[in-house]
Formats: C-alpha cells, sequence, structure tokens
C-alpha cells in the first residue's frame, strides 16, 4: 500500500524568467532578472547584457510544446511555473494587458491539460517588471499593492476555469537577502534601513493578502496559497543561547508566513520592531485586507541549517538565508548541506504551527551533469546522484503523511535544467531532462532525458511505492 494519497499531485517545477528566454518578444517588457547577469549577489546593469544567460534562458518559449510532453511522459499530474509579470504588463503600471503575453499562457495552459495536467501558477516569482524597481523602487511604494492586484485580477479572471492552484510570491522571506530581485528594490541593499525593508514587506504582504481575496472572489472553486523558501534552524549546541538564537532567526522567516496563514502580525513582531527602530505605516483598510488568508502553505526545501550564539563563527554556503554548517550533514557542491530528514522535521513544524495544508513546490539537487553518448546513439545523464537525493527527500515525505501531515504535492524544482537563480549559470542543473545550452551561450538546445527521468516516471506510477 502506498503511504501517498492517491489523488496526490506529483510533478516538477520551473519559472519564467529561468526558463523561458524571448526576454523582449511579443511585447514582453524587462524584468529585474533581464539585468542580473551574475544572480542576486552581483549588480544589475543598466542594460540587458549577452553574458545573461536568462534572455534565452532553455527556450522554453519557443518549445514549451516537447517540454510539457516531456512531462506529460513522466505522468506529471500538476506543474508549477510562473507568468512573467511583464509579459502581460510590460511596464508594471499600465491599464491594459498584453495580449500577446496574455495569448502565451493560454497556450501553455492548453498544452498542459491535453495532458491532464494541473498548472500551479505563481503570480511573481524574483520577475518584477523592471520599470516598477526604477521608478516605484519597487516594493518600497505603496503603488505597488494596486499594480499587483490590478496584475492578479486581470490573469485570474483571464484563465478563470484553466488554472485552479495559485501561488502569491515566490519565497517572500527572501525579500531581506535578496531585496533587488525579490522585492524589485533599486536602492542598493547597503542602503536600505530596516524600516524600509520592512514597510516593503508590508506593502508586499498586503498585495498577498488582496490578491487572495480577489482570487476567492473571481474564482471561488481555486485554491491560493502563500509561498515561504523553507529552512529548518537547527540550534547549533543544547546551550539555550544558541536555541534561542535559532528561534529567533527561524521567527524571522516565519514573520511572513504567520501574516499570510493568520491575517495579522505576530506578537513577536512587536519586540523585533521596537529593538530595530521600525516605525510601519499599516492602515486600517490594510489590517482588514490582511485578514484574507491562504488556503495552503507551499515552500521551497533544499537543506537545513544551524544557528549560533557565537556571531564570530563563519556562516556557510548555501541558499540565501545562509546559515552555520551543521556538522552531521554532507553538502552539494554548491555548499548546499543535504539533509532529507530536515524535510520530514519541517512539514511537521509547518503543519503543527498552522493546522493547513501544504505543499512542498520545489525540492532538487543541483550538480555539474556528463551528459553521455550510449552504443545505440542515444545520449543521456547517469545522474544517481540525483535519484538518491531525491529518493531520500520522498521518503521523509511519505514518513510526514504517516505522521500526519496533510500534503498536497510535491513539484520537484527545475524538473527540465534552467538557468539557476543564485548564481545565474546553467553549468548547475537540477533537471530530469538535460538541456544542451552551456554557460558560454554554446549549445544546440536539444533536450535528452536524464537517468532520473525514467526513475520519477516509476516513482509516479506507482505513487511512490519503489521509494
Ligand atoms: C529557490 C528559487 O530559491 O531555489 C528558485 O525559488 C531557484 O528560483 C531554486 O532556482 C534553486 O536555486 P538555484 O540558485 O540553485 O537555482
Amino acid at each position: 500500500m502506498s503511504k501517498f494519497p492517491k489523488d496526490f499531485l506529483w510533478g516538477g517545477a520551473i519559472a519564467a524568467n529561468q526558463c523561458e528566454g524571448a526576454y523582449n518578444e511579443d511585447g514582453k517588457g524587462l524584468s529585474v532578472e533581464d539585468v542580473a547577469p551574475h544572480g542576486w549577489k552581483g549588480l544589475p546593469t543598466s542594460e540587458p547584457t549577452s553574458d545573461n544567460m536568462k534572455l534565452v534562458g532553455i527556450d522554453f518559449y519557443h518549445r514549451y510544446k516537447e517540454d510539457i510532453k516531456l512531462f506529460a511522459e513522466m505522468g506529471f499530474k500538476v506543474f508549477r511555473l510562473s507568468i512573467a509579470w511583464s509579459r502581460i504588463f510590460p511596464q508594471g503600471d499600465e491599464q491594459e494587458p498584453n495580449e500577446k503575453g496574455l495569448e502565451f499562457y493560454d497556450k501553455v495552459f492548453d498544452e498542459c491539460h491535453k495532458y491532464g495536467m494541473e498548472p500551479l501558477v505563481t503570480l511573481s516569482h524574483y520577475e518584477t517588471p523592471l520599470h516598477l524597481s526604477k521608478t516605484y523602487d519597487g516594493w518600497r511604494n505603496r503603488k505597488m499593492i494596486e499594480f499587483f492586484e490590478h496584475y492578479a485580477r486581470t490573469v485570474f479572471t483571464r484563465y478563470k476555469g484553466k488554472v485552479k492552484y495559485w501561488l502569491t510570491f515566490n519565497e517572500i522571506n527572501s525579500i531581506t537577502h535578496a531585496p533587488f530581485l525579490s522585492g524589485g528594490i533599486y536602492t542598493p541593499k547597503e542602503k536600505l534601513s530596516k524600516q524600509d525593508l520592512y514597510q516593503a514587506i508590508h506593502h508586499e504582504l498586503v498585495a498577498s493578502a488582496r490578491a487572495v481575496k480577489a482570487c476567492h472572489e473571481l474564482l471561488p472553486d481555486a485554491q491560493i496559497g502563500c509561498m515561504i523558501l523553507g529552512m529548518p534552524v537547527y540550534p547549533l549546541t543544547p546551550a539555550p543561547a544558541d536555541v534561542l538564537a535559532s528561534l529567533q532567526t527561524e521567527r524571522e522567516n516565519f514573520f511572513f508566513s504567520d501574516i499570510q496563514v493568520r491575517g495579522a502580525y505576530p506578537a513577536y513582531a512587536k519586540r523585533f520592531f521596537k529593538e530595530n527602530d521600525i516605525h510601519l505605516e499599516i492602515t486600517r483598510q490594510d489590517q482588514q485586507d490582511l485578514l484574507e488568508t491562504v488556503d495552503f502553505i507551499s515552500f521551497s526545501y533544499y537543506m537545513s541549517t544551524c544557528e549560533s550564539s557565537d556571531p564570530s563563527l563563519e556562516t556557510g554556503e548555501g541558499n540565501i538565508l545562509g546559515g552555520v554548517p551543521n556538522p552531521y550533514l554532507k553538502a552539494s557542491e554548491w555548499g548546499w548541506q543535504i539533509d532529507p530528514e530536515g524535510l520530514r522535521y519541517y512539514l511537521n513544524i509547518l503543519y503543527d504551527r498552522y493546522q493547513k495544508p501544504v505543499f512542498i513546490v520545489e525540492n532538487g539537487f543541483g550538480a555539474v551533469d556528463e551528459l553521455i553518448e550510449l552504443k545505440d546513439g542515444t545520449k543521456t545523464v547517469n545522474d544517481d546522484y540525483r535519484i538518491d537525493y531525491l529518493n531520500d527527500h520522498l521518503v521523509q515525505v511519505a514518513e510526514a503523511l504517516e505522521d500526519g501531515v496533510e500534503i498536497m504535492g510535491y513539484t520537484s524544482w527545475g524538473c527540465i535544467d534552467l538557468v539557476s537563480f543564485t548564481t545565474a549559470e546553467l553549468k548547475k542543473r537540477y533537471g530530469f531532462v538535460y538541456v544542451d545550452r552551456n554557460d558560454d551561450g554554446t549549445g544546440t538546445l536539444n533536450r535528452y532525458k536524464k537517468k532520473s527521468f525514467n526513475w520519477y516516471k516509476e516513482v509516479i506510477a506507482t505513487n511512490g511505492q519503489n521509494l
């Protein structure tokens, strides 16, 4: 008997800016990613430059049919993707949407439904229109709430009947570390005060709640969730000071979902604001808006981290939240520490905290792959390391299901190779499908099935019984 419910939503995930390419086709405006050739740590360029891998991505814009067919062959029940906001509103502050942009996603969603696959759509995945960033300083400006709500209402209305699972902001808690790519804030990070940052966060949270409200109004049969960068924070030692330090760091992340799920600022925020001299402008209407809460909680999970009360300890590599390395865990080539049990732990923590359904919408292993040619001439990648990573994590998902956690589904990240977010390179691959494109821009863009392709197909076909 499978431990996974029979309607478990198996699938994969991508984001527009990391895949589509066609950065200026059919009326699309520039997004913050189009001027970020060096990932989240690099400085934005004044205009798109040819070393920016995302301008071409993996050419999903022109090859989506071929790619969706491959996902269908693996048996995907759900396909997570984002809408590039600047395809729909090239500048972000217009009234009239770009029809060509809307048509593109019509075609993509129709293609998914052809195979019985439900799209799971992120409204904003690190893709703020550049104009909004440069002119309004992104989420620092209250006007962004109106622009975002207008965009959300436009796509909800257009795709009624085609999309029933939505997410508002991808990894909303990443804004504290990546204010430009995550929050569209053009002011350099070092010039932002905590006051600036938390006011921007407030605007984004209100916008998220307004989108939730619009979704509930316009699409009563749909469900809409929040999306957080999930990372368990363990105390480095049992010293009470370390335990408290980890609680503190964990709260910096739960701050976002606490508001999105519970509809109000958590009690601990008061002290944090006081000690950091933060005085937010929160209107009565904002408070009212925040009361509209999400239907489910989604998150990405790649690694866990540790926290210590000793500020002299070096933080390790890892995704943008960082942290002190855990001496008990191994890491990927990019320094992301591998912790399958952390996923079970985190699923339980989330469910204990909120008692709402959870959805794992990103999990995967970024690695350098070697494309090899078999005797019969077909090309593939023997990515046993990826199979091991995913298998070990899914075993823990099954454990969490047995623990009683209500899990809607699992979409593995980068189900087809794509340009990485943190480092903007293609060398770091996640896919079941290899894309022949290299960081120097060479490659045919041809697609090849990796060994993990058949493994995942089997996982889905057996509803996880082969794990
Ligand atoms: C998450 C993002 O942070 O992690 C994705 O939502 C991103 O956009 C993924 O691609 C993996 O990070 P990276 O840097 O390896 O691509």
